[in-house]
C-alpha cells in the first residue's frame, strides 16, 4: 500500500539534532539548532517558567480541561497586548491559539490560500527552512519567489534589492512573509526606517504582509522593543492596513515542547473579522480541535502577574546578553588567531543566529573531524556556544579555514 509514497524531503535542523546525538566524542559541539542552552549547554528552564509552574501545580483547582475553540482566552489576550500595545484598541483584531509559530504560519497559509487565492507568496533569500515547507503543504500551486535580503558578498542586509525586487515583480494580491526581529538564519534585522519603506511598498502593490514573530526578545533583550515593526504596520495609514502576525512563545518563554503559539489577523472591518474567526474555528476543528492547554497557561499566568512578567523580562535579558557575550568571545578568539575572514558582522548580527559563509567541505570537516555542527546552510546557533567550548570553536574554525 505504501510502496509508491514520495519520500520526504529531510530537513537539516532536524537531521543534525539526530547526527550528533549519534556523535560519541565528548568535544562534540552542538551549534545547529535555534534552541536556547545555558552556558552549561544544557536546556534552560526560564525562572520565570519555573514559578509559573510551581504556582499551576499547586493549584488544587489546575484540570486538563479542554480550551475553547479559539484556545486559552488569557493566553490570548495577553498575546494581543505584547504584540500590538498602544495600537490594540484602534484596530479589529482576530487572535487564536495555535500550535507555536509553525501552526500559526500554516493556519494563515490555509486561509490565505483559500480566501485570497495568491498567485505568488514571496519569501525572503534564505528564510527559516519551514516556510517553504509549510507553504508547499497547503498548496504546491502558489508559486514561491524568493526576495533578495542577505547579500552573500557583504554579509549586509541587501534593502535596495527587497525593495525594487518587490516593486518591480510582486502582483496585487501575493503574500509576503516578513520576520520581524532577530532573523533566522541570518541574524540581519531591517531598521525602521526600512521598516517603513517594506511597509510602504506593501501597501503601494496590495502584497498582503505575513509578519512572522518567532524572536520577540531576543534581538534587542526587550519584548517591546522588539514589535516596534508590527506596531507601525498597525498604525500607519491612520490604521487600515490589514496583515496577519504569526507569534511563537517557544524561544521567548523556553517553551518548545509545549507548543505555544497565536494567530493575529488585522481586519479593516468587523464583518471580515467575525468571517476569520469563523474559517479559524472551522479549520481548526477539523485539525487539532483546540491547541494545548498547559503551556498556554504557563506564559498566562507570567504574563498576567507584575512580578513574574518582570522576572521574564530579566530571563530575556539573561538569554541574549548571553548570546551577544558569546559573539563577542568567539569573534576575540578568531581575530586573536588572525583566521582569514572578515568576523565584522559576528558582533553585529542580531539574535541566535549568523550566517558564517564556510563552504558544505568546510562543514563536513567541521563536522566529521571537529565535530561541531553547524546547518549545511552555514547558519551558526549562538545557542550551542560556553565559555568552556568557545575556544575549541574558535581553533576548529580556524583550522578548517586555513587548511
Ligand atoms: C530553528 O530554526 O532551528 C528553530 O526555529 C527550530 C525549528 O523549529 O526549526
Amino acid at each position: 500500500l505504501f510502496e509508491h509514497i514520495l519520500e520526504g524531503v529531510p530537513d537539516s535542523i532536524f537531521a543534525m539534532m539526530e547526527a550528533f546525538a549519534a556523535d560519541t566524542n565528548d568535544k562534540k559541539v552542538n551549534l545547529s539548532p535555534g534552541i536556547y542552552r545555558d552556558d552549561n549547554a544544557k536546556t534552560w528552564v526560564l525562572p520565570s517558567v519555573q514559578k509559573a509552574r510551581e504556582i499551576l501545580v499547586a493549584d488544587q483547582n489546575l484540570n486538563h480541561d479542554i480550551s475553547p475553540q479559539m484556545g486559552n482566552p488569557d493566553l490570548v489576550s495577553v498575546a494581543r497586548q505584547i504584540t500590538f500595545k498602544d495600537t490594540l484598541s484602534s484596530r479589529i483584531i482576530t487572535s487564536m491559539q495555535t500550535i507555536s509559530g509553525t501552526g500559526a504560519n500554516h493556519f494563515i497559509a490555509r486561509l490565505l490560500s483559500d480566501t485570497l487565492q495568491p498567485k505568488t507568496v514571496w519569501l525572503s533569500n534564505p528564510t527559516w527552512e519551514n516556510h517553504p515547507k509549510i507553504w508547499t503543504h497547503v498548496n504546491s500551486a502558489i508559486e514561491q519567489h524568493l526576495y533578495p535580503y542577505y547579500d552573500y558578498r557583504t554579509s549586509t542586509l541587501d534593502i535596495e534589492g527587497m525593495i525594487s525586487t518587490l516593486k518591480e515583480r510582486a502582483s496585487r494580491g501575493d503574500v509576503i512573509i516578513l520576520q520581524v526581529c532577530a532573523h533566522n538564519p541570518t541574524g540581519l534585522d531591517p531598521s525602521m526606517e526600512d521598516w517603513e519603506t517594506i511597509a510602504e511598498v506593501c501597501e503601494e502593490k496590495g502584497i498582503f504582509p505575513v509578519l512572522d514573530s518567532a524572536y520577540q526578545g531576543f534581538a534587542t533583550g526587550d519584548a517591546d522593543n522588539d514589535a516596534w515593526a508590527i506596531r507601525h504596520f498597525a498604525a500607519r495609514s491612520r490604521g487600515t492596513m490589514e496583515f496577519a502576525v504569526t507569534q511563537s512563545f517557544s524561544k521567548n518563554f523556553g517553551l518548545y515542547g509545549e507548543r505555544v503559539g497565536v494567530l493575529h489577523i488585522v481586519t479593516r472591518t468587523r464583518g471580515s473579522a467575525a468571517k476569520a474567526e469563523s474559517a479559524l474555528k472551522t479549520l481548526s476543528r477539523a485539525e487539532i480541535t483546540s491547541a494545548p492547554a498547559f503551556g498556554a497557561k504557563v506564559v498566562a499566568t507570567i504574563l498576567q502577574d507584575q512580578v513574574l512578567r518582570e522576572q521574564w523580562q530579566e530571563d530575556l535579558k539573561t538569554m541574549s546578553g548571553r548570546l551577544r557575550h558569546m559573539r563577542k568571545r568567539l569573534y576575540d578568539e578568531l581575530i586573536k588567531r588572525n583566521t582569514p575572514g572578515n568576523w565584522a558582522h559576528l558582533l553585529t548580527d542580531i539574535g541566535m543566529f549568523s550566517y558564517m559563509r564556510l563552504s558544505e567541505d568546510q562543514l563536513a570537516i567541521l563536522r566529521n573531524t571537529f565535530h561541531v555542527y553547524l546547518l549545511p546552510s552555514s547558519r551558526l546557533s549562538w545557542t550551542g556556544l560556553t565559555s568552556r567550548n568557545v575556544e575549541y570553536v574558535a581553533e576548529s574554525i580556524h583550522k578548517v579555514v586555513t587548511l
